[in-house]
């Protein structure tokens, strides 16, 4: 597909200008003090991710109290996660190690939402709806419920619990009705006094789900790095290979379930004795996993600053993990796909007034730049709804700034991923400069072909404009550019964000609003405002591979 060293590639020069200016304004004179040179290929696809690589998790907390799934019958909420799609959804999290299912058990659910009211299950989608009355009770309910949860939490020690054969169905009603992909995290937790993984209870609920023709995919424990301090169990790798094994097994004899797929191990990110489990696992069970998983958190959300979100230094150690994490798995299962099976801005339930608000999207949507860069294959955000901080639907379902965010991601950036640079600058400049290019998405969008999505982020405080190369500049573009909905500081802990301007919500419970770029005429500068981020549509890039 051509010479990818002439031809598409040009540059882009950024023009650092010494005092910002609106957005809109584009026409700026201004003092050049810097200009940055930005590299692109558009001759050559780098590599290419799943098409679901934006995922997301629902944490199996939500299951602790089984009414609560009964929010997953939100109209509003569906309408979220619809628009999201393709994507997994991944069900699981400490609590998956504490879940035990239970037939026919007697719930609490059933007893208090009997009557004409009780949501209908199956296909019919639109049956299965939460009424107006029992969400607003619920939502009163779980704001009691996320400071239990967040209690267990900060106590370590979790309490057992059992969930019935409906739980099960308004989770997968859930997915099924919103279009998303089920991965559901079996308990690896339940052994036997050998310290071999005890399936009965795992193939009770598969048989159901077999019954049901629940379609959907599996999982085996979470971070079972840290089962010791958990449950003072450990839990080492070459077991847990093999209890993997186990569970492809078990599915095998099942119709349903034997081409399934299974992910693991679950991991949190590499350090000391991590890797000697992850190494330890991929030696027994590789050949049970379609890809293998680990977690990501940047930082502590119980010490979190708000510099923490803008450090380019903080952002950069997810390409440090991934190597340590890549190293391992190409050397012991070449080949193998890698995904952040669980991934956020901060553990612990997210850094309170930082995760849930406009900041974390410099650390969401470098983290998706950056994975899909480095080889990473899906990235599932913890959490779409559910306890702590980080959720990208807040315990009033509302769509908070990285909800948003997602969802232009999902619209905008394709699978491909082409290679920008940043060539010329200082080292500084170049790191509050952050960019990444992608094709623009065809299956979502209307954009034709050729059309490239390039993704900044301006991490720094001075305006920056972006001015775009000779070989684009037949084409029109179209900018979207993410602001904190209120000026200075305080907009960057705002809990809404501004999409070229204006404020965006949903119009109703069941609509989005129309997400509109800016268009730029033909040779038009482009312009990143101070702490925000962009994505920029090329329509007519004519880029060979898109
Ligand atoms: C939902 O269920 C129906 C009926 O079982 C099935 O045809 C459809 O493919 C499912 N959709 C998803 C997204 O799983
Ligand atoms: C791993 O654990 C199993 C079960 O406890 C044990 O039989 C095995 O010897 C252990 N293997 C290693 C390498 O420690
Ligand atoms: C842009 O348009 C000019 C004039 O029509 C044309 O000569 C040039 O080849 C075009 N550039 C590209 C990259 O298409
Ligand atoms: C980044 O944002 C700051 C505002 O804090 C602005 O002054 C600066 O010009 C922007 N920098 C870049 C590189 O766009």
């Amino acid at each position: 597909m051509g010479n990818p060293r002439s031809g598409n590639r040009f540059r882009v020069f950024a023009h650092f200008v010494t005092f910002s200016v609106l957005f809109k304004s584009f026409l700026v004179s201004a003092v050049v003090l810097n200009s940055l040179n930005v590299d692109m290929d558009l001759s050559h696809v780098a590599r290419r991710v799943d098409e679901r690589f934006l995922s997301v998790t629902i944490d199996a907390s939500l299951m602790a109290e089984e009414k609560f799934m009964y929010l997953l019958g939100s109209p509003k909420l569906r309408t979220l996660a619809k628009a999201l799609t393709p994507a997994f959804l991944r069900f699981g999290g400490t609590k998956q190690d504490f879940m035990k299912f239970k037939p026919q058990s007697e719930y609490y659910i059933k007893k208090r939402y009997s009557g004409d009211s009780l949501p209908h299950l199956g296909p019919a989608c639109d049956k299965f709806e939460l009424p107006p009355l029992l969400e607003e009770e619920l939502k009163r309910d779980w704001a009691v419920q996320v400071l239990l949860l967040w209690q267990e939490d900060v106590r370590g020690k979790y309490e057992q619990i059992t969930f019935s054969e409906y739980a099960v169905d308004l989770l997968y009603s859930f997915v099924n009705c919103s279009g998303l992909e089920l991965i559901f995290g079996l308990n690896a937790l339940l052994r036997t006094p050998d310290n071999v993984w005890n399936s009965q209870n795992a193939e009770l609920l598969i048989n159901y789900c077999e019954r049901q023709q629940y379609r959907m995919s599996w999982e085996l424990g979470n971070e079972p790095n840290s089962y010791e301090k958990k449950a003072g169990i450990r839990v080492n790798g070459s077991q847990l290979g093999e209890d993997f094994l186990h569970l492809r097994k078990i599915l095998q004899k099942s119709e349903l379930y034997s081409s399934s797929h299974v992910y693991g191990p679950d991991i949190g990110q590499p350090r000391d004795h991590r890797k000697d489990l992850l190494t330890g696992f991929l030696e027994s069970g590789a050949k049970a996993i379609d890809a293998c998983t680990w977690h990501h958190y940047y930082v502590n959300g119980r010490d979190a600053s708000l510099e923490d979100f803008l450090d380019p230094k903080v952002l950069d150690m997810l390409a440090v993990k991934t190597d340590e994490v890549l190293k391992i798995v190409n050397s012991l299962s070449p080949g193998k796909k890698v995904w952040l099976g669980e991934t956020s801005s901060a553990y612990g339930g997210g850094a309170v007034g930082l995760s849930d608000t406009f900041v974390a999207g410099f650390m969401w949507l470098d983290k998706l730049g950056l994975a899909a860069k480095l080889g990473l294959d899906v990235v599932m955000r913890q959490v779409l709804i559910g306890s702590g901080t980080y959720h990208l639907v807040d315990n009033n379902l509302d769509p908070l700034p990285d909800y948003w965010l997602s969802l232009l991601y999902k619209r905008l950036v394709g699978p491909e991923v082409l290679t920008v640079q940043v060539q010329s600058g200082s080292r500084s400049q170049k790191q509050l400069l952050r960019v990444y290019l992608h094709c623009t998405n065809k299956a979502s969008s209307s954009y034709r072909k050729g059309a490239v999505t390039l993704f900044a982020l301006n991490l720094s405080k001075k305006q920056m404009v972006i001015k775009l190369p000779e070989i684009v500049s037949n084409s029109t573009v179209e900018v979207f550019v993410l602001q904190a909905a209120e000026p200075g500081e305080d907009g960057l802990r705002s809990r809404f964000v501004k999409l070229n301007g204006d404020v965006l919500k949903m119009v109703d419970e069941r609509t989005l609003p129309t997400l509109r770029g800016a268009e730029l005429p033909p040779g038009e500068h482009l312009q990143l405002p101070a702490l925000s981020f962009a994505f920029c549509v090329l329509k007519q890039a004519a880029a060979p591979v898109c």
